[in-house]
């Protein structure tokens, strides 16, 4: 005869078998499978749009100057931050890299891609159109391409474009610098840099001769 221990036992054992097979948790929630149908929703969308004004983290963009060199539509004739020498040598490692293939380390646009038929010639940095540009043009074209040119958004940030931009002015001015645009006090050395060619692709690459650099820094 099963005393009252035993039944009691076998009730919780009964009990625990019971509940724990009728559990609801997560894993049985209502849910949709990814990109399925829903008639839960007018459209029938399951997965669903952003909601207008969503921001990711990260990417609340306040300054719009910063991300698209524009004041309204037009481009602004300003830097975002300040120039400074790294600045200016961070754009120029950055250019030589992205857009001196095809522009040239000149920037006037006999790049080796160009020269060597693979994209249409682009114009040269040095004419009055280009010069006049503003700052905020030159960030626009990078970031959205012009004509056959791609942009380049995915492959420079923001930050990197703005440092190119102020390289390619300091190109500009290089190109059309007198006497009398260098500060009184500094020289200016009469030998240019010299450039190595690279015999493999016939491609040249400005390098300073370890000579020069090492009488520059002297000068520093
Ligand atoms: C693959 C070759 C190529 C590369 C790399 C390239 N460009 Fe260009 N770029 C062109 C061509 C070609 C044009 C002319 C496009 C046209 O007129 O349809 C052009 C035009 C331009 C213009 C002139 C727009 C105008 O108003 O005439 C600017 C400025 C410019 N590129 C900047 C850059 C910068 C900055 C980079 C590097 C981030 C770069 N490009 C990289 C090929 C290139």
């Amino acid at each position: 005869m099963l005393c009252l221990r035993q039944i009691s036992i076998a009730g919780l054992l009964a009990a625990i078998a019971v509940l724990s097979g009728c559990r609801l948790d997560m894993h049985v929630q209502p849910r949709l499978n990814p990109l399925a149908k829903s008639d839960f929703f007018p459209d029938q969308r399951g997965a669903r749009p952003l909601l207008e004004g969503t921001v990711a983290r990260g990417q609340l963009h306040e300054d719009t100057y910063l991300y698209t060199g524009k004041i309204g539509p037009n481009p602004g004739d300003y830097m975002p931050f300040p120039v400074t020498k790294e600045v200016l040598e961070r754009g120029r490692e950055r250019f030589n890299i992205y857009c001196s293939p095809c522009h040239s380390p000149l920037g006037d646009g006999n790049g080796f891609i160009p020269s060597r038929g693979f994209s249409r010639k682009p114009p040269s940095y040095h004419t009055a159109r280009l010069q006049k540009a503003p700052l905020g043009y030159f960030y626009d074209v990078i970031t959205n391409g012009f004509g056959i040119m791609l942009d380049y958004s995915s492959q420079i940030p923001p930050r990197d474009r703005w440092n190119i931009v102020a390289y390619i002015r300091a190109l500009q001015l290089s190109q059309n610098a007198t006497k009398a645009d260098v500060p009184a006090g500094q020289n200016v050395p009469s030998e240019p840099p010299t450039f190595l060619g690279d015999p493999g692709s016939g491609a040249t690459l400005p390098v300073m001769a370890p000579e020069a650099s090492s009488k520059s820094e002297d000068q520093k």
